[in-house]
Order: C-alpha cells, then structure tokens, then sequence
C-alpha cells in the first residue's frame, strides 16, 4: 500500500499534556488494541534471559495505564519474589493516575494471595524516560518499555537512563513500530478528504527510520552500551468486525496517531475523514476466515543486558 509521507520523515511531536487528554480512553480501550501482543513477546524476553523469579524491582518506562505491568503481574505473580519491587512510570500524569486506579480496584476485587500481593508493590510514578534522577544506577533488575523510546523527545537518552539504572547483568526490552497500515490508511483517507475540504493536506508523523528495522533498534541498543542484543519482528494486527465502529473509535481516540489530523478539523469535518477511512480498508485490507478486516502492524521487539 502507497502511504503520503513514503519518503519524508515528520517527528511525532507529543507532550505529556497530549497524552494526559486521552488517558481515559486510552486505558478503556487499551484491551481493544494490539499492544498486548508484543507485551507478551516482551515479558518471554525478559524471563528468558534473565528469571523474572529472580527480579529485584521491575521497572515499566512509558508504562501507559499499566499494559505491561499488569501482563507481568497476571503471569508471573505465583514466582514472582515476594520482594520484588514493581514501578510503573509514565510522565503522563493522566497515565500515572489509570495505573493507580488500575491498582485500587484489583486490590478491591481480588482475594489475598499472590497477585493482590504483587499488586500491593506496584508504584505509580510520574518520571520523565529521559531523566529517571530519583532512582539510583545499578538499582533495577528488569525494565520493560512498551512503545515508548521511538516517541520521546531523544531516543539516546532514555536508553542511556535505561542503560544506567539497569543493575550489572540486569535486562531491559523495549517496542517500536515497523509498520502501521492504520496509518497508512489514515494518510490516504487523509489524502482524499483535505482537498475536499480545500485544507492542505498535513503531514503524517512517522516513526523515526532508526526504529523501524531490527537492525535500526539493534544499533540503537548497542550505542547506549547493551550487550547480548536479540530484536525481532512480531505480528501485531488490528481486527476489526466492524470497520465503521473500528473507524468511529479510532478517530475520536484523541490518540496521536489521529491527532495530527482531528486537531486541525471540526466534528463534521472529521466526520468526513472517518467515512473515507472506513472505504480505504475495505479497499486495502485483507479479510480473515470470519470475515473481519485486519490492518497490518508489525513491532519491533529488543532486549539487551548491561
Ligand atoms: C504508545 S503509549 C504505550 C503505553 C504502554 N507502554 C502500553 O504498552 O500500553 C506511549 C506511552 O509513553 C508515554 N511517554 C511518551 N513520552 C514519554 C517520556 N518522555 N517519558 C515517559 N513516558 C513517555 C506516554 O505518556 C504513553 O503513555
């Protein structure tokens, strides 16, 4: 599929008050999307090179409303240490306050045992990616950030927090986007309707060449000081069974994958956008065997030891 930024490569520019707006409906529907799916390669990564059994504290960076540290807990909670620190940072405050929430209720709704337990050691905390200052070097012994690097202000600099306080021998895995058809459609939607609407097109936002490829990500991991590097693709597709609603839901997301785009136009002109979306999937995309559209997107996955 043909995308309207093939070439040029506009930054996602995306501050914590951007994130803090679509909080809410980002921990409502976060189940609704793909992250999970390269969580769970994530959380395999990280065990298998070093045992979550073993962890001393588990550090979440850009931790949204607790994706990962919730599939963490819900894995691994009956090995997990009953010391095991669990710290779930975001520099959303927005984000910080679902993962607190998140955490209130499970301790509400769940019986004692090892997952409340592990519950009860979760710390939300508000804490920037590229300046993690109150925590010390060599303190943590497994950090896990969903994608977050390629997004934030200086890539280089969050790995190298990331890389200081990860203790000798500690792990750390993070996420990034190869490819996003959703955007891609979003582009052409995009593409179709501004003219229409006598608006200039914008730009989309991509992801930085550098995070796209596993030899990109490698590079990035080696150069902050990792070692042991291991990256690599994984599937991780949007199924819609209904494409309007699928459409309906994401532009009115508040997401920064739409922001670029809804920011700029009123209710009834991104009315519009949502109708073209919803023919450019069914133009493009494929069908699985129950018959719903699936919008490609691949993730990278890396993990590397200090
Ligand atoms: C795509 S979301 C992923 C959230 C979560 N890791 C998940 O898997 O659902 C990106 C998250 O990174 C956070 N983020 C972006 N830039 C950040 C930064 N400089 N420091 C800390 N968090 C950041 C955002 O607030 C948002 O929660």
């Amino acid at each position: 599929m043909s995308t309207t930024s093939a070439t040029k490569h506009v930054n996602f520019k995306v501050g914590a008050n951007d994130w803090n707006k679509t909080s809410a409906n980002y921990a409502a529907n976060v189940s609704r999307t793909p992250m999970s799916i390269p969580i769970t390669r994530l959380i395999e990564l990280l065990d298998s090179h070093s045992s979550l059994s073993s962890a001393t504290s588990i550090l979440d960076i850009g931790c949204g409303p607790g994706s990962a540290t919730s599939q963490i807990i819900s894995s691994h909670h009956a090995t997990l240490p009953t010391t095991t620190q669990l710290l779930a940072t975001d520099f959303s405050s927005g984000m910080v306050g679902a993962v607190s929430q998140a955490r209130a209720s499970k301790l509400n709704e769940l019986s004692l045992g090892t997952e409340k337990e592990a519950w009860a050691r979760v710390t939300p905390l508000v804490m920037d990616a590229m300046n993690l200052a109150p925590l010390l070097d060599n303190s943590t012994s497994h950090i896990i950030a969903n994608f977050v690097f390629f997004m934030v202000e200086d890539p280089a600099k969050a790995l190298k927090e990331t890389y200081r306080v990860l203790k000798p021998h500690g792990v750390g895995a993070c996420s990034s986007w190869s490819r996003l058809q959703w955007m891609e459609s979003l582009a052409i939607a995009a593409s179709r309707t501004f003219p229409k609407l006598n608006k200039p097109t914008p730009e989309m936002p991509t992801v930085s060449p550098s995070w796209t490829s596993c030899e990109g990500v490698s590079e990035q991991l080696k150069t902050a000081g990792f070692k042991e590097i291991h990256t690599e693709y994984v599937e991780a597709p949007i199924v819609m069974p209904d494409v309007e609603q699928f459409a309906h839901f994401f532009l009115t997301s508040g997401n920064p994958a739409v922001t670029w785009i809804t920011d700029i136009l009123d209710e009834q002109e991104v009315k519009e956008v949502e109708k073209e979306l919803v023919q450019v999937v069914r133009e493009n995309c494929e069908k699985n065997d129950e018959g719903a559209y699936v919008l490609a997107g691949t993730a990278v996955v890396a993990i590397g030891r200090k």
